[in-house]
């Protein structure tokens, strides 16, 4: 039996400007994992994937070009010069909400790869794995920017520029997040879709706002760096603006990052594509409780709070 984990993850800052080459940060969170485990089956039996916490079960040779899961594990076995269908059963389990910007889709596909390629004895090397996985995200995603298959491949908190290799970094002093799920599913395909129509009619307006956001992203790496919490704070808060400003913000997502804001958070945004999802509030030791009651008084249907960077 070979079993591999991935985590969750959150953007910090710089979500949907990434898709449009301005840098982002991301980091993992290990309290929402997906695992894979591989399970050898009777010669002859085929391969099978199986999910059930998404009513998920197919046969490799069946499944088709549709099907991220079944792509993912082709380009895998392909990789590892696997021609012939293994006797495998994989089953597949997660804690990540789906569409809910924490990257349940790529962290399924990261722990898929890496089961597989231990099932062939394969050491996967991060980038390797990464690069699979975005093969798989263009379903969920469209036109991905590949933040998302590279921090939950890399396991660390990294700084993005689409197309080139990313830098993973250890903040100066690690942070404290409260991650609240709104509960209201929203998939990224459309939000990314909506960004690229607002943009095509007026590219100018929207190239501004996505190189200020490139801007904010400098400055919260800077802050991180120099372990500055209330300055990262602020820039969260001038991040949401901006993603206001790219209308995918909504009202259920401000209530709680206003609920956040009232109990203590140093800032607040949404994070990954809008609209539902998660927002992220950056708190410390003493505000952790209780803007996690808070958010849950606003109707958060889940709060995680998590350390980065340690
Ligand atoms: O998967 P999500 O919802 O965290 O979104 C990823 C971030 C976007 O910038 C909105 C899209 C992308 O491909 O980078």
């Amino acid at each position: 039996m070979f079993q591999a984990t991935a985590p969750g993850k959150v953007i910090l800052v710089g979500e949907h400007a990434v898709v449009y080459g301005r840098p982002a940060i991301a980091a993992p969170v290990w309290q929402a994992v997906a695992t894979a485990t591989v399970v050898p089956g009777a010669p002859g039996s085929g391969c099978h994937i199986i999910a059930p916490d998404v009513g998920l079960a197919l046969r490799l040779a069946d499944a088709g070009d549709d099907e991220p899961l079944a792509v993912v594990t082709r380009l895998a076995l392909e990789r590892l010069g696997i021609s012939h269908e293994p006797d495998w059963q994989i089953t597949l389990h997660s804690d990540i909400p789906i569409a809910s910007g924490m990257g349940s889709g790529a962290a399924l596909s990261t722990a898929l790869v890496r089961a597989v390629m231990l099932g062939a004895s394969h050491a996967a090397e991060p980038s390797e794995v990464s690069e699979l996985v975005y093969e798989s995200e263009r379903f969920y995603h469209g036109t991905p920017s590949g933040i998302d298959n590279t921090v939950v491949a890399y396991g660390m908190p990294i700084w993005f520029v689409k197309g080139q290799p990313p830098e993973p970094f250890t903040p100066a002093r690690p942070i404290l997040l409260a991650i609240a799920d709104s509960g209201i599913r929203s998939p990224t395909k459309e939000t990314v879709g909506d960004v690229r129509r607002a943009w095509s009619a007026e590219p100018a307006r929207f190239d501004a706002i996505f190189d200020e956001i490139g801007r904010t992203v400098l400055a919260a790496r800077r802050a991180l760096e120099a372990g500055d919490a209330v300055a990262l704070g602020r820039i969260m808060d001038a991040n949401q603006a901006l993603l206001q400003a790219l209308d995918v913000s909504s009202p259920p997502l401000e209530k709680l990052i206003a609920a956040a804001q009232q109990a203590g958070a140093l800032g607040a945004k949404l994070s990954g594509g809008g609209r539902g999802g998660n927002i992220i509030a950056l708190v410390n030791e003493e505000s952790a409780t209780g803007v996690s009651a808070a958010l849950a008084a606003a109707g958060a249907r889940r709060v995680i709070v998590t350390t980065i960077g340690e």
